[in-house]
């Protein structure tokens, strides 16, 4: 591993990304097959977090803990950050206690500047602009059940969000095809999808969701409003109508197509209840392979 923290899938190498792929499958087998781990004893990793979590708090706190290591949940109200006191300062301070942070911010900036003052690894567990953790998981789902990244296409229907972009700089990274469909003005960040492309990324914007979803091996959907959005929840729900995946939209894709969704889901909105428990579903694999993807990052990056 060539980086020393996580903040973009787009500044790890593809070698980076298969050496966390290939770590986590193996630490997976080895829970599975009830083999203790003691990587990570006596070190800890603070989690601070700004939003809520079901996924990313759980699968971390006992991520560190099945390595034989400890976590610390700073919640919104415990370090205020960037109100009680400055990130370079909490960045320094908490290098002083711990062996890695992850956070989970709203502005991108606070994780580029907790990395920038931190002399421990720093994590991203999601900003505004970007999840990679989400897509690691993610990546290790489809190689299990697929057996290879390279040459797959993901249609993802919805929001240029944080997942979609963490989705382009993934996909661009392991040579899979990126299409999204979304409503005009829902687009995503020109600047990511200008780099993937310059990488030699295949990125598709269109509009028309059954355009998109024909022949896709992969239909992955996220939230049509995002946390921290709630205030345009229904301004949005008006402009995503049409942008379901259900099962006249998943009857486009292959006839293999994994379903995938980062969760939490809005039933009915961005997807059915019953595309979510169709038989192409990964959903609940993505979230227990977050737990696995992130002990692989937190060894790799902390040992
Ligand atoms: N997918 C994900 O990050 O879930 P949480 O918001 O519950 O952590
Ligand atoms: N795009 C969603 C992802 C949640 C895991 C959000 O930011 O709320």
């Amino acid at each position: 591993m060539h980086q020393k923290h996580i903040v973009s899938l787009s500044l790890l190498s593809t070698e980076d990304i298969r050496e966390i792929l290939e770590t986590a499958a193996n630490l997976k087998l080895e829970l599975r097959a009830g083999v203790k781990h003691d990587m990570l004893a006596g070190k800890a990793l603070a989690m601070i977090f700004q939003k809520p979590s079901l996924r990313t708090r759980v699968s971390f706190e006992n991520g560190m803990s099945q390595l034989g290591g400890h976590a610390i949940y700073l919640g919104p109200d415990d370090i205020k950050l960037a109100k009680r006191e400055t990130t370079e300062d909490i960045a320094i301070v908490l290098s002083g206690y711990v062996d890695g942070i992850m956070a989970r911010v709203f502005e991108h900036q606070t994780i580029v500047d907790l990395a920038k003052y931190a002399s421990v690894p720093v994590i991203n567990g999601l900003s505004d602009l970007l999840h990679p953790c989400q897509i690691l998981g993610d990546m290790l789902t489809i190689m299990e059940k697929k057996g290879e990244l390279s040459g797959l296409t993901l249609t993802f229907i919805g929001d240029g969000n944080n997942v979609a972009h963490s989705l382009i700089n993934g996909c661009t990274k392991m040579g899979m095809g990126f299409r999204i469909a979304c409503p005009k003005g829902y687009e995503p960040d020109q600047e990511i999808v200008e780099a993937a492309r310059k990488a030699g990324g295949s990125v598709e914007i269109l509009h028309d969701p059954k355009e998109a979803a024909r022949g896709a091996d992969i239909l992955y959907t996220d939230v049509w409003a995002s946390m921290g959005q709630e205030a345009q929840a229904a301004e949005k729900k008006h402009a995503f109508n049409g942008f379901t995946v259900d099962e006249a939209l998943l009857a486009l894709a292959d006839s293999e197509a994994l379903v995938m969704h980062c969760l939490p889901a809005h039933y009915g909105e961005e997807i059915t209840y019953e595309a979510s428990r169709s038989r192409g579903s990964a959903i609940f694999d993505q979230a227990e392979n977050r737990m696995h993807a992130q002990k692989s990052v937190l060894v790799l990056l902390m040992t």
